[in-house]
């Protein structure tokens, strides 16, 4: 299947860090703890490392798979592994190319948030005040030019292929992107406060938990991994066949599990030391106040009371999130750029700009109609599209996909796994257990 000059990955390590730079994302720094905030703190925690080894990391080793042995953009790579269901096939593959255009969409609006975040501090330090505070308010115009500005970033990596763009960036901004992260736990688990705040995120009280948790924990473990939507198989068809596919998988799945924990460590604790620094975390009702409140008024008004060195963590909080936010939306970008300059046999560098450009659109679309179309969207791709297309994705590889095949694919990376462990369980689990449990959450609440 292997098309001659497809671009590669240089180096392991190079995909470990793009594949988990499209994991690492607003989902895990900004989702995942504003989530956990709101649902009982270590239960969530709990439910959520459950859902991503039980059902995530199988999948995520599925779609890598389907991805190296199509060693094609995903429309392609789905119909190799069903040369019978074609139609079906190809459909699943336009369907997560809309599905992950849909979450750039909205993805590009609240990172070019971040954006203004990053860059008012900076701005009203300068005695730029109004500039400032035009770049941290609400409104249509501020949304538009901060989402044009990520759009543009990513567009310009994207532009430069997979090696020189999105190797090159990931491998540089993940390592800056651990460091400023590390240093901002270690500083603020030494704040007052910050002890109720691990607690909570920390000791389960089971009175939380609900169907309802289960459902959440899920979706924030299919956002988080990137699967469903065709990032990570058409990540997978730029993996060299020597890569060990479970292994590098689960490097991956640790690595993105691990930065959303450390997200926690840093945000739940926060939320206390904001709290005892007298900034409100708690609506009049009792309730803990939203995710875009918390990020974007809870913290700003804790680094606010630490002064000077407040004004620095603020920054390097905000810078942490754009760059996060970019290795996920460059991944997102490739889905679309890999199927059109393939399919449509054009250049990598036209097409870049005619589908970044059309999503941008789109997006200025949701910020015009703010009110009805910014929650729909994020619903309709992440609650819906990612984890139905991800189910389809899995009984396509487990009841279509020539079980030799599968095995021929996967020891390309490992020459015993014929008789490991993982061999024994995957094939049978993707085809029945995935489907079944992913099947049970879904139905549960409507069930109950
Ligand atoms: N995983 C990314 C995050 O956590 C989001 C993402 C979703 C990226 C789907 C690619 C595809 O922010």
């Amino acid at each position: 299947m292997a098309s001659g000059h497809r671009a590669q990955f240089s180096s392991r390590l190079g995909f470990i860090l793009a594949a988990a730079g499209s994991a690492v994302g607003l989902g895990n720094i900004w989702g995942f703890p504003t989530q956990a905030a709101s649902n009982g703190g270590a239960v969530f925690l709990i439910t959520y490392l459950i859902m991503v080894f039980v059902l995530a990391y199988p999948l995520l080793v599925a779609e890598l798979t389907i991805g190296r042995f199509g060693a094609s953009n995903p429309i392609r790579s789905l119909m190799s592994i069903a040369p019978k269901q074609k139609l079906l096939a190809s459909s699943v593959g336009i369907a997560g190319m809309l599905g992950v255009s849909g979450i750039l969409s909205f993805y590009a609006i609240v990172a070019g948030w971040f954006f203004g975040f990053l860059i008012g501090p900076v701005l009203s330090v300068l005695g730029f005040e109004s500039a400032a505070a035009w770049l941290e308010g609400f409104g249509t115009a501020r949304n538009i030019v901060l989402m044009l500005v990520f759009m543009l970033l990513t567009i310009f990596v994207v532009r430069s292929g997979v090696t020189d763009g999105i190797e090159k960036w990931s491998s540089r901004l993940m390592p800056v992107l651990f460091i400023l992260f590390v240093s901002m736990v270690a500083y603020t688990l030494l704040q007052d406060g910050a002890m109720e705040g691990l607690k909570m995120y920390l000791v389960p009280d089971m009175s939380h938990f609900s169907p309802d948790l289960m459902v959440s924990a899920m979706g924030q473990a299919f956002f988080s991994l990137s699967i469903g939507v065709c990032t990570m198989m058409v990540y997978g068809s730029y993996l060299r066949k020597d890569a060990d596919i479970p292994k590098t998988a689960a490097q991956v799945a640790l690595l993105d599990t691990g930065v959303a924990f450390v997200a926690g460590l840093l945000i739940l604790p926060a939320m206390f030391v904001a709290q005892n620094n007298g900034v409100e975390i708690y609506s009049d009702a009792g309730a803990l106040l939203d995710g875009d409140t918390l990020v974007f008024s809870v913290l700003p008004a804790m680094f606010d009371t630490m002064g000077g060195a407040g004004l620095i963590i603020g920054i390097a909080f905000f810078a942490l999130m754009v760059i996060a936010a970019l290795t996920s939306s460059i991944s997102m970008l490739e889905v679309p750029v890999s199927c059109a300059s393939e399919e449509l046999n054009k250049d990598r560098k036209t097409v870049v700009w005619w589908i970044g450009g059309a999503i941008a659109l789109f997006s200025t679309l949701i910020i015009l109609n703010f009110g009805s179309m910014f929650g729909l969207v994020i619903s309709v791709t992440t609650e819906y599209m990612q984890p139905i297309l991800g189910l389809i994705m899995a009984l396509i590889a487990g009841w279509i996909w020539k079980r030799n095949q599968v095995l021929e694919e996967l020891s390309q990376g490992n020459p015993e796994l014929k008789d490991s462990l993982f061999w024994k369980i995957w094939p049978t689990y993707v085809r029945v257990v995935c489907p079944i449990l992913m099947a049970l959450v879904f139905l549960w609440p409507v069930l109950k």
